[in-house]
């Protein structure tokens, strides 16, 4: 590795940033999203390899408040751009960045990292562990029901609300819907802000070529002259070679309240034309599915890793979430990476949620990777299903079950935002 050099970029060197990626991933950088990059590149948080003047290997952070249990929200390291060209495969380029980016957070007192995982066996070996996890949909359209809503006392007219579905045009998209999304942020543990290159990739331009062309429908549910939720869907064939053959794609749906939750849904399962929905990652508990007549007309196409997690700092990042339960837990924490965090820690939780961490001498109730711990971090993995396989060592009896009291979390933990 001595031969190559490792820094951060300078502003002349992002198309050759962007090329690096584009050949890593075998794909390309519109012109789009060359500018959006340009934009949002920080430059001293992008790193590369650069092989005689030729860069080679990227990567990049930045920082962004994410969701914390608790709904407290504490900014984090969320790394991408991570590649390295095909030229340059398995000769530690990786590991060499991962080291300096880590220690780089650390410097910074950035106690939390997530990343999205191209493939899964990479960045267990850098202490990330998977946390956040999400399904594909597909519902059966033509032959679901949708079950009334039960009426609740002070209620006459139930489950209708008094606010209306409407189509917007992308314009209006642009402006409202990444209020909503700000506001739904806080709300679930495990979303982050979204970047403004990231919206323009979501809504689409109908000006641009390829997938962007492709035109998008946006659907808003408004009560009170409030937008509460909205819906960003493309029509198109099932079958290239049948045209009636069609589905509703779903891009993505939010929404700030049950009765937005619901009547997109029915608006979005009542779009004629149409044989299937088919969603891209929600998260694992949608409730769509009791919304069903009958719920085999709903069916996971897929289930999988989203958000990995870090803990740069270990005791920092503890103190940072709240917990369920008030108790104390000492756990033994390995970290070959980052030895900086080897140990053991004791977390104290009060009657409010809040922890202390302090390091101790005492015996265990725990021991884990750093990973794992990454893994659980969030409440969306059990210590418990990690102890029955070996993951993490039970040190005192019920220490695992008690371990998930303290860190449960009401809903799964979700990340709508790729980066
Ligand atoms: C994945 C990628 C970044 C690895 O880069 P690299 O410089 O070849 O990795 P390194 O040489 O530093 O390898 C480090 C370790 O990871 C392992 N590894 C590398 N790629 C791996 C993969 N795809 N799956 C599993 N293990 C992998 C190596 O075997 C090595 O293991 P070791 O520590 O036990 O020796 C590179 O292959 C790449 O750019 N792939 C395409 C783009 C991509 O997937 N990027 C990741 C985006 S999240």
């Amino acid at each position: 590795m001595t031969d190559f050099e490792l820094r951060p970029i300078e502003i002349h060197e992002i198309n050759a940033f962007a090329s690096c990626q584009a050949a890593a991933f075998g794909g390309r950088y519109t012109p789009d999203k060359l500018e959006s990059l340009a934009e949002e590149l920080q430059l001293d948080r992008s790193l590369a390899f650069f092989d005689s003047g030729d860069l080679v290997a990227t990567t990049s952070s930045y920082v962004v408040p994410m969701t914390l249990p608790g709904l407290v929200r504490c900014k984090v390291a969320a790394v991408t751009d991570v590649s390295v060209a095909p030229t340059h495969r398995r000769r530690g380029m990786l590991t060499s960045m991962m080291r300096r980016q880590l220690d780089d957070l650390r410097s910074a007192n950035e106690p939390l990292a997530v990343l999205f995982a191209s493939e899964g066996g990479i960045y267990g070996r850098y202490g990330y562990g998977p946390a956040t996890f999400g399904a594909r949909y597909v519902v059966d359209k033509r032959p679901a029901r949708l079950l009334t809503p039960v009426a609740t006392p002070t209620d006459s007219s139930p489950g209708c609300g008094s606010g209306s579905v409407r189509l917007v045009e992308l314009d209006q998209a642009a402006e409202a819907f990444p209020a909503v999304y700000g506001a739904y942020v806080p709300t679930r543990v495990g979303e982050l802000d979204r970047p403004h290159g990231e919206w323009a990739e979501l809504l689409g331009n109908p000006n641009g070529a390829g997938e962007d062309a492709r035109h998008r429908f946006y659907v808003c549910y408004e009560q009170a002259g409030r937008i509460e939720g909205y819906a960003v869907y493309r029509v198109a064939a099932v079958d290239p070679a049948d045209h009636w053959r069609r589905a509703v794609f779903l891009e993505e749906m939010c929404s700030l309240g049950d009765e937005s939750y619901t009547s997109l849904w029915r608006y979005l399962l009542g779009i004629d034309l149409t044989e299937e929905l088919r969603t891209r990652s929600r998260p694992v508990d949608e409730p769509l599915r009791y919304l069903l007549e009958d719920q085999r007309h709903l069916r996971m196409a897929s289930w999988g890793d989203r958000t990995w997690v870090r803990l740069v700092d270990v005791a920092q990042a503890l103190a940072r979430r709240r917990y369920e339960e008030e108790a104390t837990l000492v756990i033994e924490v390995e970290d070959p990476f980052c030895p900086w965090n080897d140990g053991r820690f004791r977390l104290s939780v009060d009657r409010g949620g809040v922890g202390t961490v302090e390091r101790v001498n005492a015996a265990p109730d725990l021991a884990l990777p750093v990973e794992a711990l990454g893994a659980v971090y969030l409440g969306g993995v059990p210590f418990a299903g990690m102890a029955e396989v070996g993951r993490i060592a039970e040190c005192t009896e019920g220490a695992a079950r008690r371990a998930d009291r303290m860190f449960s979390v009401r809903r799964p933990p979700f990340c709508t935002t790729n980066f």
